[in-house]
């Protein structure tokens, strides 16, 4: 699904220009982070529209730090990174060959290549490389944004940025990130894709609740805070033990900071799993990623996209559909994906619907923190783990597997 609101809706004037590429090796006013393949400087601040966007409201209080994501980039990011030449990387991805090719999404194609360890001695790894769409204004801003995000933020629960690849030359522009190759692709790949076995419930959970620690992380565990505005299956990538790693942090953005409870921007995002208040106004709150999370919980709970054209016009959106079937009431299974086959605990899905609908309440500050979500998670898994005696399997024997063997499907 690709992304919207970029390509249809200008910047509001409270944003500025993109960050700036100077050519010619001269150094950028705001310090030589990063140096290109060819020869070119790459300045790192970000301009208000491409991650420190300026804040305009001025009602409620945060305490978030008087850092921004340049300042802390300037400090400790640039050094964790790689400046490859963009020749390495052609190399390492066959030329960007078709069979090398991962995906495509709104800003650019990615491709799956191997190079070299930094240390001289070390072996070959496997990393996957994001050429940017040329000639895209937006391109450079998603690129900065993105190299300036991870190279400052750490976690599990986030994918690793390699490195970079800054080129102006004959060849035009072009803007490469480099990351630690996912070997198990997307969440979207698993539960939508055909390609893939269906995912089991415990998968989904353990998923759901990395991608939630991921989010509280950006949201609370940072000096500054972190909007991801781009929450969704897709950018829930997968390592090789299938634990969630958030990506694509070109539409990152600093939260509010000082008193303000917002910040104003424009709206970007993909349709279907943007918050409602955001998309009307613009005003972006962490708020709006937790929205973002909620519509993410019913894509896991039924195996259906937050938007699918393809079915009946009453189920092309998930959220009017799943509305009918609330979660405590007696058809609330109906909701659910038959490709988990019944195998799944009901008590811990109605709870995680409950959770969803908090997440999805129509005023934004009534909806819970990542902090608050990924506590109730934890307790459904761990519940999910030790099932009370009512999610026992009633369909026959009575000797009830228990939930946490994932099978239970008791068709009241
Ligand atoms: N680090 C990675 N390792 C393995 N595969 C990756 C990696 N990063 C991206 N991919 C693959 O490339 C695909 C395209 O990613 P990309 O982020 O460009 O687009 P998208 O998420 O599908 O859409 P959008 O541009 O709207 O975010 C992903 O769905 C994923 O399958
Ligand atoms: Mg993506």
């Amino acid at each position: 699904m690709s992304c919207f609101g970029l390509f249809k809706r200008k910047p509001r004037s409270s944003e500025g220009s993109p960050g700036s590429v100077r050519r010619g090796g001269s150094a950028p006013p705001s310090g030589p982070a990063t140096t290109t393949g060819s020869g070119s400087a790459v300045s790192t601040s970000l301009s208000d529209d491409s991650g420190a966007v300026r804040p305009v409201s001025k009602s409620g209080g945060s305490s978030q730090s008087q850092h921004s994501i340049s300042s802390l980039y300037e400090e400790r990011g640039h050094g964790q990174l790689r400046a490859f030449q963009y020749e390495e990387l052609q190399a390492a991805t066959a030329d960007f060959g078709r069979a090398q090719k991962l995906g495509e999404g709104g800003f650019g194609s990615v491709y799956k290549g191997f190079i070299r360890a930094a240390d001289p001695r070390g072996d070959r790894v496997a990393v996957a490389v994001k050429r940017l769409n040329q000639r895209s204004l937006q391109g450079h801003k998603q690129w900065l944004a993105e190299v300036q995000f991870l190279g400052v933020l750490d976690h599990p629960n986030l994918v690793k940025l390699l490195g970079y690849c800054a080129d102006d030359s004959e060849r035009g522009a072009q803007r490469l990130l480099v990351y630690e190759y996912m070997p198990n692709k997307s969440l979207e790949d698993h539960l939508f894709g055909r390609a893939n076995p269906p995912l089991s419930w415990n998968k989904r959970l353990q998923i759901i609740l990395g991608a939630a620690e991921g989010l509280a992380y950006l949201h609370e565990g940072v000096e500054i805070q972190v909007i991801y505005r781009d929450f969704k299956t897709s950018n829930i990538l997968l390592d090789k033990d299938f634990r969630a790693r958030l990506s694509d942090f070109g539409l990152a953005r600093e939260g509010p900071t000082g008193t303000n409870t917002h910040v104003s921007t424009a709206v970007v995002g993909t349709h279907g799993y943007a918050a409602p208040e955001y998309v009307d106004t613009g005003h972006l709150t962490s708020k709006s990623d937790v929205w973002s999370f909620g519509v993410v919980l019913y894509e896991i709970l039924t195996g259906r996209r937050s938007l699918d054209r393809n079915k009946p016009a009453a189920e092309q959106k998930l959220l009017e559909w799943v509305a009918q079937f609330p979660p405590d009431s007696r058809s609330f299974r109906v909701i659910m994906d038959p490709k988990l086959r019944g195998e799944y605990s009901v008590k811990a899905a109605r709870e995680i619907a409950k959770l969803a609908n908090r997440c999805l309440l129509k005023n934004a500050k009534e909806r819970p923190t990542m902090t608050e979500v990924v506590e109730v998670l934890r307790q459904a898994v761990q519940a999910h783990a030790e099932p009370a005696r009512g999610d026992i399997n009633r369909n026959g024997s009575g000797k009830g597997k228990k939930a946490n063997a994932v099978t239970t499907p008791s068709r009241r």
